[in-house]
């Protein structure tokens, strides 16, 4: 049987449904072009900013088996790398995706409106969740300011558009931010970024394990992934069916890939494990999930997508 793992994201077509999350790995043209050579679907960005960034001082990223910490800090080149590279991704024939977090909606509005004008950026995951920078709250737990942004952002005319959200842990939290989404014409979510601000500490030295914010960070990998179903589940059930959902949050094989398109998602981001293991990571989780596709009979991920089953 001939098993297919291509999906659509934003009506892009992406011949396999697997690629990196926004942020390990992605913010140099050799990161990208490493992830355009590979088995990935698409290649994503590191958040961009209006201007080049350093980030946060080292140690800001740990990882032990369950999972990860960073606090990078928003290191990355600034948009106009991200936006001056799209000729030489045009070589990957695959989707080129612009990660957006300027550090205000004026920053943000100026990055959106030059990258509409770069005909070869697919579309634009516009980040309301990063939880690292000092003094910036993460836009997706302020419901008023949330609106105020999608109200600025979607008035402009341009390249699909879709939003990386915080995860959620309370359901009518999840009710009022799909009703804030619902009434905006954005194509796609991921849910979700790392669980901000957490707390990773070495016994032995008695001592947090990343330098930045005395330790606190966001948590990816194993740790997360039962709160990133949960989200991947609720907003696939609750937005618009032209909404699509990506699932990110501990994925590291077939097994939690299928669970993510199972609860809903059209596509599935790869952070921590990424990181761990590089670009061979895409084809190897692609591979696992095509055995386990294969196993159940299923010939597409249409075949089983957002289709879990409650208990009667
Ligand atoms: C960073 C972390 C994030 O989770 C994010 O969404 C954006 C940036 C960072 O620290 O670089």
């Amino acid at each position: 049987m001939n098993i297919d793992l291509s999906t659509t994201v934003a009506e892009v077509s992406l011949e396999n449904c697997i690629y990196n999350a926004s942020g390990p790995l992605c913010t140099t043209a050799e990161h990208l072009h490493a992830i355009g050579e590979s088995q990935a679907g698409a290649i994503l960005t590191k958040s961009a900013t209006l201007e080049l960034r350093e980030g946060n001082p080292q140690p800001r990223y740990y990882e032990n088996d369950l999972g990860s910490i960073n606090s990078m800090g928003l290191p990355n080149k600034g948009y106009a790398y991200y936006a001056s590279l799209v000729a030489e991704m045009q070589k990957h024939a695959k989707p080129y995706f612009v990660s957006v977090s300027g550090l205000s909606l004026e920053n943000n509005l100026t990055i959106l409106k030059h990258l509409n004008t770069v005909k070869e950026v697919s579309a634009i995951e516009l980040n309301l969740s990063c939880p690292n920078v000092p003094g910036k709250p993460q836009t997706g737990y302020d419901f008023e300011q949330m609106q105020r942004v999608l109200d600025k952002v979607c008035a402009l005319e341009g390249h699909p558009l879709g939003v990386k959200l915080p995860p959620y842990f309370d359901i009518i939290h999840f009710h009022q931010v799909a009703d804030i989404l619902n009434k905006y014409p954005i194509q796609f979510v991921t849910c979700v970024n790392s669980i901000g601000n957490g707390l990773v500490i070495d016994v032995d030295a008695e001592q947090v394990v990343i330098k930045p914010k005395h330790g606190f960070g966001g948590v990816g990998g194993d740790y997360i992934k039962p709160t990133a179903l949960a989200n991947v589940r609720k907003f696939f059930v609750l937005l618009r069916d032209d909404i699509d959902v990506i699932g990110c949050g501990g994925i590291k094989n077939g097994r939690d890939a299928f669970e993510h398109i199972l609860c809903g998602a059209s596509a599935v981001q790869i952070g921590t494990q990424y990181m761990r293991e590089g670009t061979g990571c895409f084809e190897r989780i692609a591979n696992e999930l095509v055995a386990l596709m294969q196993e159940k009979g299923y010939q597409s991920i249409t075949d089983f997508k957002g289709k879990l089953k409650s208990i009667d």
